[in-house]
Formats: C-alpha cells, structure tokens, sequence
C-alpha cells in the first residue's frame, strides 16, 4: 500500500488539531463559491432546495440553469482527492421544481464528475400515506473529480454482531483482518429521521441526522481538512465537523441559520463529542487560521498561496466570538 498517496491514508496518518476554525455565512451560495481558491475544499456535502419558485414566468429550465452555476463552481473549489456529495430525493413536486435524478442527468451530460455511489437513506419513521406508498428513503450521491479520492472506509465500519463475527470469519471469500475491523456500510445505510422530540432538533424544518452526516465526513474527509456546506441550514455540517476535526465553511440565505447553529453548539458541549474550535467571521480569517496553524499534510496538499478576499458576517447578523470548549 503506498502511504504517500492520499488515495490509501486513513485518519490515523494525519495530526489532529488542538482547535479547528469553521465559518458561517448569511451569503448566497454563488457569491461565497466565487470567493473560494481553487482545489482548496476536501469535501463539500449539501441539501440543496429543490422547489424554487424563482419567479412567475418561471420554467423547470432555470432550475437546473441555477444549479449548474453552483455545480461548476464546486468542480473547481473542489481538490483532486476531493469528494462531492448531494442530498436528494427521486420525486419532483411540481414543474418548477428539481430533483436528484435532474441533477444527475446534468452531471453526466456536462460536467466531468464522476458518480462514485449512490447511497439509500432509508428510514423507518416517516409521514403516513393513503394514496400512495408512504416514502421511506432519500437519497445521497457521491461524486469525485478523479480515481485518486480519498476514502476511509475503516473509520466507518459497522461491527460484526458475535455470532455474525464468527461465521464471517469462517467465510473464505472475506480477509480476517478486515472482519475485525467490521462490515462495510454498504450503499443502504438504515439511519431514523427526526422527529419532532428528538435531543438533535434544533428547529431547522429539513435538518438532517448527525449520524449521516457523520459518516459522509469521516470517510470522505481527513483532520484538519476543509469541509463545505452552502446550503448550510441549521449547520449539522459544521457541528459534525467540529466534533471530527475538520475545518467547515457554511452559508446560507436565511438569517435564521446563524441561531440553529448556535443550538447546535449548546447541544454539542452537552455530549462527550464536544470539541474545541474558532468560529471566524470572515473567509479571510477562516484560511488564515489554517495556514498559520501549517500542519504538514495540508500544506502538502493544497500549497496554500492564495489571496482570500475578504468575505465578512454582515453586521446585522447575530455575532459570535470565537468559540473555546476548553
Ligand atoms: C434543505 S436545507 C439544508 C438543511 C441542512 N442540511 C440541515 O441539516 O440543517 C437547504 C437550505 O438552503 C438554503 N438556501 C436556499 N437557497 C440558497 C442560496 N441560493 N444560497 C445559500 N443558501 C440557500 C435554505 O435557506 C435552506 O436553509
């Protein structure tokens, strides 16, 4: 196995930081992407909106036109060990509106992603249906710019029950290490929704569960690595990516998300996962906080010589300081 590659390091071979930096933004989407160095961003992970009503004149045309400029956008921030996931469903809800299989449509047809799973979010809990089946699965696809992604299995792999363990281990076709290590989640990752009393709610209408945000981190994402979410919300991604170390750029339109995100960090430092971290008011701070912290691998691997503009938090946004656990 060559450990030089960042294609076969695992977590393991990175150093950890004392504190990682993450930023929130109440920005659009295009103009943060503009703002952001190319190849700079190991992972970006978004649940876009689908029914954009953009306008009265409106067709299904300008919502595929809207998102290819972020898609785009994202192929270029995105490193060459990089991953890319979107959140969505295969239903579309009026002709406005998009949907998953839209976008993958696009990607396949203009763009040179490429798809390399597309992970089942299924879920036992959900609304009730009398006309139709009642939905119990979303869907997340996992795109890479190149075949040299980083990918860490061994960080999320499931346990093997004790008497799944051993006839796994008495099966030829399976290597004993690997076995104890656990099972590999597979592409149908059975994670429960949210409901209305869960400890997680933060009260964002379309949060998504910590756990499957969790994973998509750990495996596509290595310490101190830059981790980015523009269609933030409440900003599970950013509380996840400060529980696992990694460093998080977020925006969103909506003012709101600026105080879901502080509930997350209040419900954070009440669990063992809490961890220390800077939150930067601007894009400028965010990248220098990172180069002056220089660890190795991330000056190998994204020669940080860049000019950062200097995106800031509108005034008017509910301020925060920076954030110590510690
Ligand atoms: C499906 S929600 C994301 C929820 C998030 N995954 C969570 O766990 O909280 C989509 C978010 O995109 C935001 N949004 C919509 N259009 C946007 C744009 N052009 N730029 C940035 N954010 C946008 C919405 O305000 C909404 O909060």
């Amino acid at each position: 196995m060559n450990k030089d590659s960042i294609k076969h390091k695992s977590s393991l071979d990175f150093t950890i930081p004392e504190r990682t930096n993450c930023v929130l933004l109440n920005k659009d989407c295009l103009e943060l992407l503009k703002s952001i160095p190319d190849e700079s961003v190991q992972l970006i992970l978004i649940d876009p909106p689908y029914n954009l009503d953009l306008a009265e004149w409106d067709t299904f045309n300008n919502y595929i036109s809207w998102a290819s400029k972020w898609i785009e956008e994202s192929y270029r921030v995105l490193s060459k060990s990089g991953s890319m996931v979107i959140f969505g469903g295969t239903q579309f809800q009026g002709e406005k509106s998009g949907d998953l299989i839209e976008i993958i449509h696009y990607l396949r047809h203009h763009t040179k992603f490429r798809l390399v799973n597309t992970v089942v979010w299924y879920y036992k809990n959900g609304m009730s249906a009398h006309r139709y089946f009642a939905n119990r699965h979303e869907e997340a696809i996992w795109l890479t710019k190149t075949d040299k992604y980083y990918f860490d299995l061994d960080s999320v792999r499931i346990p093997y029950g004790e008497k799944e363990l051993q006839e796994a281990l008495r099966d030829k076709r399976l290597i004993p290490e690997n076995v104890m290590k656990g099972k590999n989640p597979t592409n149908v990752w059975e994670i429960g929704r949210l409901n209305g009393n869960s400890l997680e709610r933060v009260g964002h209408p379309t949060q998504k569960p910590l756990e499957i945000i969790r994973r998509f981190v750990k495996a596509l994402s290595y310490p101190d690595s830059i981790v980015l979410d523009f269609f933030a919300g409440s900003g599970t991604t950013g509380r996840v990516c400060i529980e696992e170390k990694r460093n998080c750029i977020m925006c969103d339109t909506d003012k709101q998300s600026d105080m879901f995100f502080a509930k997350h960090i209040e419900n954070m430092k009440k669990t063992e996962m809490n961890q220390p971290f800077i939150e930067n008011d601007s894009l400028r701070s965010f990248f220098n906080g990172i180069k002056n912290r220089g660890t190795k691998e991330y000056i190998h691997q994204l020669q940080l010589n860049f000019e950062v503009p200097a995106l800031t938090i509108p005034t008017s946004s509910y301020q925060r300081v920076a954030n110590s656990a510690l």
